[in-house]
């Protein structure tokens, strides 16, 4: 996972729960950087899951909801390093089907190492989608707060249903309908 993930949530997690709970979560994982991170490193996925259980842990909030705030988050941070990768779009929906081969494939050349998950779409009209999310890292929630901010970004909002097809969450069913 790519550093720049790592740095931001500490970041978020600093500027939510306190100095005091990143050093928390941190003394509590074991994590083979220390808990040193660079945004240009690549980290153990491992790292992240300790974070994530700890602060979970700590707060009492799930872990799903901790990722949709982080994934909320992260949009903002998107916007400020690829603007021109987000202007290529003028409507959600055309976004949010392209992530698999146009968005994330442009993430690769820049990152070859990063871990990113399959969308394929499933059904796609003028103002609704079908997404099946695919992935090891079971972060579909993460997705769920950068999907919300998509619509956002195009001063849009839509009703987003996630279906979970297997219980791990390694694959999810999004349904989307802008509203
Ligand atoms: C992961 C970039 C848009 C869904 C990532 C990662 C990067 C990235 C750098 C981390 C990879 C790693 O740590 O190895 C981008 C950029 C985008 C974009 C530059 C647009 C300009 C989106 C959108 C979604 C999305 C709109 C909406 C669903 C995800 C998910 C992950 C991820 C769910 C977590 C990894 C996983 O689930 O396996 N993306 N992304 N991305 N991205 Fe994107």
């Amino acid at each position: 996972m790519k550093g720049i993930v790592f740095t931001e949530f500490l970041d978020l997690v600093e500027s939510k729960f306190g100095l005091e709970m990143v050093d928390k979560i941190i003394s509590q994982s074991e994590l083979e950087s220390g808990g040193a991170y660079t945004s240009i490193g690549t980290y153990r996925f491992s790292e992240m899951l300790q974070l994530l259980g700890n602060l979970s842990n700590n707060t009492g909030i799930s872990t799903d909801n901790l990722l949709l705030v982080y994934g909320e988050h992260f949009f903002s941070v998107l916007e400020e390093s690829y603007p021109g990768l987000l202007n290529t779009y003028t409507d959600p929906i055309e976004l949010l089907a392209s992530i698999e081969n146009h968005i994330h494939v442009e993430v690769r050349k820049i990152y070859p190492k990063a871990e990113l998950p399959t969308f394929i779409v499933e059904e796609k009209t003028k103002s609704s989608l079908i997404l099946i999310y695919k992935s090891s890292r079971a972060m579909h929630h993460f997705g769920l707060g950068l999907m919300n901010k998509t619509f956002e970004y195009f001063n849009s909002t839509a009703t987003i249903v996630l279906e979970r097809t297997k219980k791990d969450g390694s694959e999810v069913k999004f349904i989307i309908n802008k509203n």
